[in-house]
């Protein structure tokens, strides 16, 4: 197809050359189906999403232990979302998106999540949710084509990864599963989506509503549950 990028992928930087794209579905961005042969490390890859927004997160304290020992099987990309360079969606990108326009950087975004073999999340319990921010990364990222393909029929996920941790505190005494706890069926929902497989939720509650050394217990809890969990994952 002629105006692609290498990865097969139109992009911001080729709009001169879009005015002559062969194109796109209506109302979806037509990306090119991601080649995980061509990208296959020698080491099984993980990708680390990390919303841990808190300096001092106790979220991503659990998160560190449980990479620190996941790191000796996978390598370990980190995307870190501190950074907050994403934007939501607005009417100007679906625009581009009709036009087959996404951003690079959100297409090779995307193409981490596809072609990874284990997904960890970290994210603290923000607003019975998790923090807007992995939202909007979930929004940029969740692309048609590459994440995920969808018909009349319903959608079919195009991602690789078998397993997804899913790493969280909670200030309030709320358990997984928990109706008033939305970031679970959220993260599920999605993976049904893009296609990842079994996800399996690490927890610790109350924290704000425990005394320090409670914390601190729960926290060493939390990480040896996710240190068992490694062993399978
Ligand atoms: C903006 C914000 C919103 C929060 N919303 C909730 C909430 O809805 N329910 C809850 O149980 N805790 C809530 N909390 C408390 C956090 O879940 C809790 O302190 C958690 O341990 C923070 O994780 P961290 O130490 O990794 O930052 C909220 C905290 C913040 C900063």
């Amino acid at each position: 197809m002629r105006n692609v990028s290498k990865s097969g992928c139109r992009t911001k930087m080729d709009e001169r050359e879009i005015v002559s794209a062969s194109v796109v579905s209506r109302n979806l961005v037509y990306l090119s189906a991601v080649n995980p042969a061509s990208r296959r490390p020698f080491m099984k890859t993980l990708l680390f999403i990390n919303a841990c927004m808190r300096t001092g997160s106790r979220t991503q304290r659990i998160a560190d232990v449980v990479l620190a020992k996941l790191s000796g099987r996978y390598r370990v990309e980190t995307i870190d979302l501190r950074d907050n360079t994403f934007s939501p969606v607005d009417n100007a990108v679906l625009e581009d998106r009709n036009e087959g326009i996404v951003p690079e950087t959100h297409v090779e975004l995307a193409r981490k999540i596809a072609t990874a073999d284990r997904i960890v999340i970290a994210a603290p319990f923000w607003d019975m949710s998790f923090p807007a921010v992995l939202k909007v990364f979930f929004e940029r990222t969740s692309l048609f084509g590459v994440t995920f393909h969808a018909n009349e029929r319903g959608c079919s996920g195009l991602c690789r990864a078998e397993k997804v941790l899913y790493i969280t505190t909670r200030g309030m005494n709320i358990k997984t599963g928990e109706p008033l706890e939305q970031a679970t069926p959220y993260i599920q929902a999605l993976s049904h989506l893009w296609g990842l497989g079994d996800l399996t939720v690490v927890a610790a509650e109350n924290l704000d509503y425990s005394t320090s050394e409670e914390v601190e217990i729960k926290i060493r809890q939390a990480i040896n549950e996710g240190l068992r969990i490694c062993d399978e994952f």
